[in-house]
Order: structure tokens, then C-alpha cells, then sequence
């Protein structure tokens, strides 16, 4: 048995959200005794009562049978552990400025709260994206509050790839990023990992290598979108149509220009660049620049519905989509809803459509059936495919409407 076993261990999940519960789940089937830890009192109930909160496939029954195992159970105090996993949300501070900052007062909480029952030997993981150094900030925060050594326990980063819909596949298959400063960590959190990431490789790097590889992934993606959407800018200008000039672009062999859309949302793509552009405000002028035109991006379309209508405040407004990306129900940072709120604060009639969820209100927007919308809305504003939509589509009832395509629907 190697000095870095870490199989049956007592593990502490702080955060039962869209990435701590799954991964409670993974390392309960794994044979470990896991306690989830979350402050949200209801969280806490739905679970224990047997029931998940999150829409995710799969979850539900693979929940089942770790609680039945006597391997998982939910508490809104922490419990003692071996190990302690922080899946906590980075979000960036609201109504800050232009400037947008990153809101580490969970990450320094959940700190806290292991620095009251950390003893020596433990493990902490830290999972949520975070900007680099912060892993650097947990050990500091255990040691003033526990005062022990920062030799005497292990802190490690391991940031989460997963994608929402596919996430206990992806936990198992996905290769993982780990670091730490102490090497010892890092091979205790890739041992620990290896119980249950059946397919993918786990590789071990410093602490900031490991926070780094999370945010250049994400600003990758952001960077890559942001020339889409400029292109479909240029394009207007130019009458012609981008998506037909990208499919021309792309017969290029070494050439994959990605499809414009409405903006970009989530709470990862749209965010995790302001960690780089907040550290390096002068040198990350690409991601900073990506970021606006990304944010920019539903403003713009809202300008374009305005002219294509005349300015008509009587005109019936349809946005089909208001979530951040197609068939799920998740909303936060969606440029749809960016896209209609501007509408309706200049004045105009606007219905939001979102057939993934039950809401009929998200902020001020009435949120309608598809059926109401095609029956009432003299204008359509097509920013996502979903299913629903492709199958009205299919049937000849969208794109025979007048109607603004952020998306390239044929
Ligand atoms: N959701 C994703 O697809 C995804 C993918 C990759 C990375 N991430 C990252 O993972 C982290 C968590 O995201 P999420 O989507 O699971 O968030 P979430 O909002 O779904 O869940 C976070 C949970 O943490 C709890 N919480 C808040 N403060 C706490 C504290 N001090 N101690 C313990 N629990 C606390 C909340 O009550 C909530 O239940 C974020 O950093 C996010 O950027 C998310």
C-alpha cells in the first residue's frame, strides 16, 4: 500500500450544488463515507428526505443507491473528516462597476469552516474555479485560525470540467488537473481522484499551473466566441450573411471559426476571464477585450431588432430562449435575458419563451408557451435551438414570422 492510500476515507463535501453533489456521489460509490456540508437549510432537507434539488440526468437514481449504502448523508454543520472538498461558488461581486471582480467570500468561508475541525494529516481540496493564488489563501486562512504549521496538512487544487447534462459521465471520464505546492498533496488528491475517475488520466501540477488551467480553458472558449460574434457584426455591415461566410472559412484544413450567437453566458465562461483580467488588468487586454465584446454582443442585437421593427412600441416582441445555452433550465449570466430586458427597458412589448422552465417570471419578463408566443408576437427573436423550436421550425412556424436569427436557424 502506498504512503498516499487514500482509499475508505471520511470526506467532508462543502457545497452541494451543481459540482459538490455529484461529486459526493462519485467518491460514495467509490466505497468512501461521504458528509455533505452545505448552509442552505433546505438543501440539507431535500437531500436527507432522499430527493436532489439540481436538474441533472441520472442523478436522481445514482443518489439513491449511495444513501441506501449508508455512505452519504447531508448536514448543515460541518462534520470531522480525513478529507475536506470545497465546492463552493466563485461568483464575480454584483453592481461593482464595469470592472468585474471575483467574490471570494465563500471560498474564505468554507476555509473557516474547516479551520474548526482540520487536524493534522487532513487533506483539503479545493474545487471551485477560483483566480490563481487562492489555494494559496485557504492554507494561509487555516493556519491563523487553526495555528498549525502549513506542513502539517495538505491543501490541493483540483478544478472541475464537467459539463451540466453529461456531469457523472464526465467525472468519471474526464482527465483532471491537480496541484499543489506540496507534492505530498498533490499525489494524496490524484490517489484520491483515481477512486473514481474510471477512464480519464489525473495529472499532478503546482497549485498555480492547476488554478491557471481552469480559467485559460474557459477564456479559450470566451476569446474563440468573441471573434464569432465580431465577425457577425462586421458581416451585418456588409449585408452578408456570417454563418455562410464561417461554413466558406472553415473548408480551410486548418481553420474552426465557432458560430456566432447572442452573447455567451453561464456561470463559467462569462465569468472565470474577469479572475485574469482582474489580476492582470494591463496585460490581458485579449480576454479583457473578448469579455466586452461577448457582453456586448446582446446589446447590439437588441439595436438590430429596434431598427429592424421601426422603433414600433406596438409591435409584440418573441425572444424564443432564455436560458444561457440550448435545453437546459440553467439562466444565470444569459444574454438572452440581457437581450430582452434591454428591450423592455427602451419601451417595447416583449414575451420571453424558455420551454425548460416552469418560471413565468424571470425578472421582468412574462415568460410564455411557445404556442402563445407564435400566436401573439408579430416579431420573433430566435437565440437558441432549442428542440422544441427546431421541431416548430421543422413544421414551417418560426422562420415564416418575421423575425431577427441570432443563431442561423435554417
Ligand atoms: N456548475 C458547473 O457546471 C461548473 C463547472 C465547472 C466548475 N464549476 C465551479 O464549481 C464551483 C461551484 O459551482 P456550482 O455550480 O456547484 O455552484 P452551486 O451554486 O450550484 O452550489 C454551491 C453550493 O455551495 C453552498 N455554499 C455556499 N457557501 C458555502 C460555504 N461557505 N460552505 C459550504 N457550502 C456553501 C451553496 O449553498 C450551494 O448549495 C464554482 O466555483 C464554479 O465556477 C462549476
Amino acid at each position: 500500500m502506498s504512503s498516499y492510500d487514500m482509499s475508505n476515507k471520511n470526506i467532508s463535501v462543502l457545497g452541494l450544488g451543481y459540482i459538490g453533489l455529484p461529486t459526493a456521489i462519485v467518491l460514495a460509490k467509490a466505497g468512501h463515507r461521504v458528509m455533505g456540508f452545505d448552509p442552505n437549510i433546505e438543501v440539507v432537507k431535500s437531500l436527507n428526505s432522499g430527493k436532489i434539488h439540481i436538474v441533472e440526468n441520472n442523478l436522481q437514481g445514482e443518489f439513491k443507491k449511495v444513501v441506501d449504502s449508508g455512505n452519504f448523508k447531508a448536514y448543515s454543520e460541518i462534520q470531522p473528516a480525513d478529507v475536506y472538498i470545497m465546492c463552493v461558488p466563485t461568483p464575480f461581486k454584483e453592481n461593482v462597476s464595469d470592472e468585474k471582480l471575483a467574490d471570494l467570500s465563500y471560498v474564505q468561508s468554507a476555509a473557516e469552516t474547516v479551520s474548526k475541525v482540520v487536524k493534522k494529516g487532513d487533506l483539503v481540496i479545493l474545487e471551485s474555479t477560483v483566480p490563481p493564488l487562492t489555494t494559496k489563501m485557504v492554507t494561509d486562512i487555516i493556519v491563523n485560525k487553526t495555528g498549525m504549521d502549513k506542513n502539517d496538512f495538505y491543501v490541493a487544487h483540483c478544478p472541475e470540467r464537467v459539463l451540466p447534462g453529461r456531469i457523472l459521465y464526465e467525472l468519471e471520464h474526464n482527465d483532471r488537473i491537480i496541484g499543489s505546492e506540496r507534492e505530498e498533496a498533490a499525489l494524496m488528491a490524484k490517489n484520491l481522484y483515481e477512486s473514481f475517475v474510471k477512464e480519464g488520466t489525473c495529472y499532478v501540477t503546482d497549485d498555480i499551473t492547476a488554478e491557471m488551467c481552469k480559467l485559460v480553458e474557459n477564456t479559450f472558449r470566451d476569446i474563440n466566441i468573441a471573434y464569432a460574434n465580431e465577425l457577425s457584426i462586421i458581416c451585418n455591415d456588409l449585408g452578408i450573411d456570417v454563418f455562410k461566410l464561417i461554413e466558406l472559412a472553415n473548408k480551410h484544413p486548418r481553420v474552426n471559426i465557432l458560430t456566432p450567437g447572442v452573447g455567451v453566458g453561464g456561470h463559467c465562461i462569462a465569468v472565470d476571464p474577469w479572475f485574469l483580467v482582474e489580476k492582470f488588468k494591463d496585460k490581458a487586454k485579449l480576454i479583457n477585450t473578448a469579455r466586452h465584446v461577448n457582453d456586448f454582443k446582446p446589446l447590439w442585437v437588441s439595436n438590430q431588432v429596434e431598427e429592424a421593427i421601426n422603433y414600433d412600441k406596438n409591435v409584440k416582441i418573441g425572444v424564443l430562449g432564455l436560458a444561457y445555452k440550448p435545453n437546459i433550465d440553467d439562466l444565470r449570466e444569459s444574454p438572452s435575458i440581457i437581450l430582452a430586458e434591454d428591450l423592455i427597458r427602451k419601451g417595447y412589448n416583449v414575451y420571453g419563451c424558455e420551454p425548460n422552465t416552469s418560471k413565468e417570471r424571470i425578472n421582468d419578463i412574462d415568460v410564455k408557451s411557445l404556442d402563445y408566443v407564435l400566436d401573439n408576437c408579430d416579431y420573433l427573436v430566435i437565440t437558441l435551438a432549442n428542440d422544441e423550436f427546431v421541431q416548430e421550425n421543422n413544421k414551417k412556424k418560426i422562420l415564416t414570422k418575421k423575425h431577427y436569427n441570432c443563431i442561423g436557424m435554417k
